[in-house]
């Protein structure tokens, strides 16, 4: 494979696709009154996921991409739980029966924020309107510079089971253009501290691509970070976007790794997380051999959700807090994106769904094509087709950029089944790219795709 051809022809926008169709094509002609039908039709079998959205932190880094926004008092964090204790209210009233939880995860931003009563209080709640199985995975984003004492008794309590730190890079000159101070002392301080209290799983997340950083660094932060032990390691391209998050602009841009530099510090990450015995997931996981998500992915139940990738294979998906997105059988809905509007629909009484999108058969067949190929690194085309019972050709508008991605070496292709080597694994979105009904070919702007 030539790299610097590969990047220079593919450097354009393609999405994440943690969805399909992906967010910028909900409509809000779908809104609240179909999300309550979509609701009240799950049968009192369905198991559910809940995806808690706590968009605060107590400072912004200058390279975050998340929703989310910096609060120094708990005043805003109290008023927005018992909007999120009201949402789940709601959401259960519209289901009419209690139904079982199988997974919760709180994700932000940075949920562990919460006041300790208010993370205990919305897990009451949980319990009052559900039945949270005994088993169910509790998981939760953590910053590792702020978890309180009293914050990590409440997430025993609440039964937290995983845990994901952020990391990025330990590099002083990195944390510094970021805006994130954090040592590695307190970072492992915080992982011990959760096993402590009984979390079996803990995520680092880290990033390449981040302003100032260096091969050198970035293997340095590699090797500290695995004497932690993580069960999983999530290593993310840094998405510099100021037009969209404006914060990112104090990152100066000569300041950032070019494509080449990237793809390098990518395969850095790469060699040095399987050396420790990692397993490679999907674009951007690694997990050990034991774990869920090493599992599933060896068992073909590999999943990609909202949160990336996951084991969780609940009916429905629903996404609680502003911004939030559910994932239901009809298809996909979200909140309100603003905390005020999100927390005014509430306080009402009113569903804070602001739009979404109905799946067709020709969705449901190109989203589980491109998560097979997100997932699996592979797919049998003839076996999706008749499995979706879809006509011969109907995915035939693929196989011109599918012929185009072989003829580069970037897939094996044989005109029904095509697979990804381990080598273009950081090429696994344009693969999935060319599903997608939607891409834009020509956007305006875009984040590096490598
Ligand atoms: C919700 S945050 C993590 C939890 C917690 N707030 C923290 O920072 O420790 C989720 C992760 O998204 C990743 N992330 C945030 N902004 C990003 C960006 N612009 N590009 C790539 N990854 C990003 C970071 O690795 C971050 O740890
Ligand atoms: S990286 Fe985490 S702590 Fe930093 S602004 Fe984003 S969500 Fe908040």
């Amino acid at each position: 494979m030539d790299i610097d051809a590969l990047i220079a022809r593919h450097d354009r926008r393609v999405p994440r696709y943690t969805s399909y169709p992906t967010a910028p094509h909900f409509s809000a002609a779908l809104g609240a009154g179909t999300a309550a039908a979509w609701l009240a039709a799950l049968p009192g079998t369905a198991s559910l996921s809940l995806y808690l959205h706590v968009p605060f932190c107590r400072t912004l880094c200058r390279f975050c991409g998340c929703h989310t926004s910096a609060v120094n008092s708990e005043a805003p964090l109290v008023t927005y739980a018992a909007a999120l204790r009201a949402e789940i209210a709601l959401v259960a009233q519209a289901i009419g029966k209690r139904l079982t939880v199988r997974q919760i995860h709180w994700g932000g931003g940075t949920p562990s924020i919460l006041p300790a009563a208010e993370l205990r209080a919305i897990t009451e709640t949980i319990q009052r309107w559900f039945h949270l199985a005994a088993d169910a995975e509790i998981a939760i984003e953590i910053d590792p510079r702020r978890l309180p004492p009293d914050r990590l008794a409440a997430l025993r309590e609440i039964g937290v089971t995983r845990a994901s730190l952020g990391v990025q890079d330990f590099a002083p000159a990195v944390q510094e253009t970021i805006g994130r101070q954090q040592s590695f002392a307190e970072t492992a301080a915080c992982a011990d501290a959760l096993r402590g209290i009984g979390v079996g799983s803990i995520n680092l997340d880290l990033v390449y691509g981040l302003p100032h950083q260096t091969a050198d660094g970035l293997q340095a932060t590699l090797r500290q970070a695995l004497t932690i032990a993580p069960e999983r390691i999530a290593v993310f391209g840094y998405a510099h976007v100021p037009w969209m998050q404006r914060h990112q602009a104090l990152i100066p841009e000569a300041s950032l790794p070019d494509a080449r530099a990237r793809f390098r510090l990518r395969e850095i990450a790469e060699t040095e997380i399987a050396a420790a015995g990692y397993l490679a997931i999907g674009l951007d996981h690694f997990a050990k051999p034991g774990d869920g998500l090493a599992r599933a992915a060896a068992s073909g139940r590999l999943r990609r959700n909202f949160q990336g990738y996951t084991d969780d294979d609940a009916d429905a998906l629903i996404g609680l807090g502003a911004s939030a997105i559910s994932s239901l059988p009809q298809g996909y809905v979200q909140n309100a994106p603003r905390v005020p509007a999100y927390r005014e629909a509430v306080a009402a009484g009113r569903s804070p769904i602001a739009r979404g999108v109905a799946l067709d058969a020709d969705d449901r067949l190109r989203r589980a094509a491109i998560e097979q190929v997100m997932c699996a690194l592979r797919l049998d085309l003839g076996a999706l087709l008749a499995a979706h019972g879809a006509a011969a050709d109907a995915l035939d508008d693929a196989h011109p950029a599918l012929a185009e991605l072989a003829a580069i070496g970037l897939i094996a292709w044989d005109g029904r089944t095509l697979a990804v080597p381990a080598a273009a694994r950081p090429f696994l979105r344009v693969v999935a790219a060319a599903f997608d009904r939607y891409l834009d070919p020509a956007p305006a702007r875009h984040a590096p795709t490598i």
